[in-house]
């Protein structure tokens, strides 16, 4: 966190002198989903330009750096998650000038840039897609079963539903794990692999300090492409290792990619990372994608879904600090993003819940990852009209679950109050942010916003927040700039501290935080003098009223 940040195109030093023990080891970075960001240019759909406009909020929040999502050339059948050109900007965004300006204006605020790399599959208008010979060796295709090949080669389903096997007019079938426009990428062929690399190199040519890897557990398929013969795969996605998910193979294509940051950091003087979106079933198993010699980061999606409740955070906690002990990474941890309900909903729809989650997470050691929003305590909208809907699993009748991200878990609430978003959909988390003002865009941008904001959310902006020492902005603030001043907090050691049924206590160096998850108050001898609190804590005679379903760091 506090290493220098080498220039976009620094000259190359000597090899080796990037290393050290990590800046990506304790960061907070920052998810930019580039669609619902800020808009420059009217259209009503986030843009790069707009992006590195509002960069200086990123700066005020204090993260460390920014993950942008896939803002390349895609018929946008999966929100750019569907990649025609891995080299292009979309038009929709901006073009490559305006990535290279982002880039280097992130950098000169001292903030790193990370970008999607989308090697699972990519779009049907991909070249190599739309060329039928090419198609066939860098895709996967298969003749039929049945007498006249009319049925799909196996059982497998999609993520977004039905089967996982399209026919083409040739009368064979192509596997693609999400969406038709989606085909799945072969793996088995080499030139599949350089060409990876070489869109990595292109992408760290303009500056990049890392990408995010996407469905990093699903490259290689089991051989023989066997059926699963379970009828209900949605459920069986992150539970258990699938013929299509988190087989072992994909680890020496994590192997090849470390070693090729590792070159290219090396041989510029700065560290470039891989952070992977990778669903497994177990901590042990999620482990493996951050060994020594594989991805510097795996994001931690048992916590994202751990229901709010002592016991089970404590234990989820323990299991992903062990594991990622055992290969000597840090736990990479998370608890919102573009695919999932955000946690102010996903936790019974409290508020009081996301702050303190957000203050436990920031207090755990390793490193942290924000969504958009999430600092502005924004709800998941959950009443989006079926016209404005743009998520391909609606129209797929399936539910993003599993590797398109952790279940929306609506049963996670103890209380039982409805937790879930829009039927398991994701357009309710990927509503434009409001900047400012009293009615929609609310600043999003000159024009209006591709799926439309709550009449509410004037008392949620970023203006309006700013300077309220009871927002939810400033709680966000105040806890990233102790993370910059308490040495040792990001990275350092945690233990346990005694605490009643329902708290946790966990020491930090410099802190103590406990977290209340019951909804009413609790005393206990206060731990020290309150630092930062989700809610008012009240210190009388030494004792400490900590408010139900709050978190407290204590200076001791
Ligand atoms: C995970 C991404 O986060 C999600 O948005 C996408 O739909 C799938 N991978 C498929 O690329």
């Amino acid at each position: 966190m506090t290493q220098e940040l080498t220039s976009p195109s620094p000259a190359p030093q000597a090899p080796g002198t990037g290393r050290g023990p990590g800046w990506w080891r304790d960061a907070v970075i920052y998810q930019v989903y580039v669609r619902s960001f800020a808009d420059s240019d009217g259209d009503g759909i986030g843009d790069l330009r707009g992006a590195r406009e509002r960069l200086p909020h990123l700066k005020d929040l204090g993260v460390d750096a920014v993950w942008l999502t896939p803002f390349y050339a895609s018929p946008q059948a999966d929100g750019g998650y569907d990649v025609a050109d891995y080299r292009a900007v979309d038009p929709l965004f901006g073009t490559l000038q305006d990535a290279d300006e982002l880039i280097r204006a992130a950098h000169d605020l001292g903030l790193r840039v990370i970008v999607d790399i989308v090697p699972n599959h990519t779009s049907d208008r991909h070249p190599w897609f739309q060329d039928p010979e090419l198609a066939r060796q860098r895709y996967l295709f298969r003749p039929g079963k049945g007498g006249s090949g009319e049925l799909p080669p196996n059982d497998w389903e999609s993520v977004f539903g039905g089967p996982a096997w399209t026919r083409t007019d040739h009368g064979d079938w192509y596997l693609h794990l999400f969406a038709p426009e989606q085909p799945d990428l072969n793996w088995d062929n080499p030139e599949v692999h350089a060409e990876f690399e070489a869109i990595m190199r292109f992408w760290l040519d303009l500056g990049v300090d890392g990408f995010r890897v996407d469905v990093a557990h699903g490259m290689i398929k089991a051989p023989g492409l066997p059926d699963i013969g379970h009828g209900a795969q949605a459920q069986l996605i992150g539970a258990q290792v699938l013929p299509f998910f988190d087989q072992d193979g994909v680890h020496a294509i994590h192997r090849a990619w470390r070693r090729l940051l590792d070159g290219y950091g090396d041989a510029r003087g700065k560290q470039v990372i891989g952070v992977a979106e990778a669903w497994a079933p177990t901590a042990e198993r999620l482990a493996l994608y951050v060994r020594p010699d594989e991805l510097h980061q795996a994001f931690n999606f048992q916590f994202l879904n751990a229901p709010w409740q002592s016991d089970a955070l404590r234990s989820v906690i323990d299991a992903s600090l062990a594991a990622t002990a055992s290969v000597g990474a840090p736990t990479t941890w998370v608890l919102s993003n573009h695919d999932v309900v955000r946690h102010t909903t996903r936790l019974g729809g409290s508020l009081a819940r996301a702050r303190a989650a957000a203050l436990l997470m920031l207090a755990l050691p390793g490193s942290a990852y924000l969504y958009q929003g999430e600092e502005l305590g924004l709800p998941e909208v959950t009443d989006l009209p079926d016209e404005v809907r743009q998520d391909p699993a609606f129209f797929r009748g399936g539910r993003a679950t599993g590797a398109v991200g952790p279940g929306t878990d609506t049963e996670s609430a103890p209380d039982g109050a409805a937790a879930g978003g829009q039927d398991g959909f994701r357009d309710g988390c990927r509503v434009p942010l409001p900047w400012s003002g009293e009615l929609p865009p609310y600043g999003f941008g000159p024009g209006g916003s591709w799926l439309p904001q709550p009449a509410d959310w004037g008392g949620l902006t970023v203006a309006a927040q700013t300077g309220d020492p009871a927002s939810t902005l400033e709680l966000y603030r105040a806890a990233l700039e102790l993370r910059r001043r308490l040495p040792g907090l990001g990275d350092g050691p945690m233990s346990w501290a005694p605490a009643p049924d329902g708290v946790l206590a966990l020491t930090r160096p410099g802190l103590l935080c406990t977290v209340n998850t019951l909804g009413h108050d609790v005393g206990l001898p206060a731990p020290g003098t309150p630092l930062l609190s989700s809610a008012p804590v009240t210190v009388d005679d030494a004792t400490a009223q900590l408010p139900g379903d709050s978190c407290t760091w204590w200076a001791i």
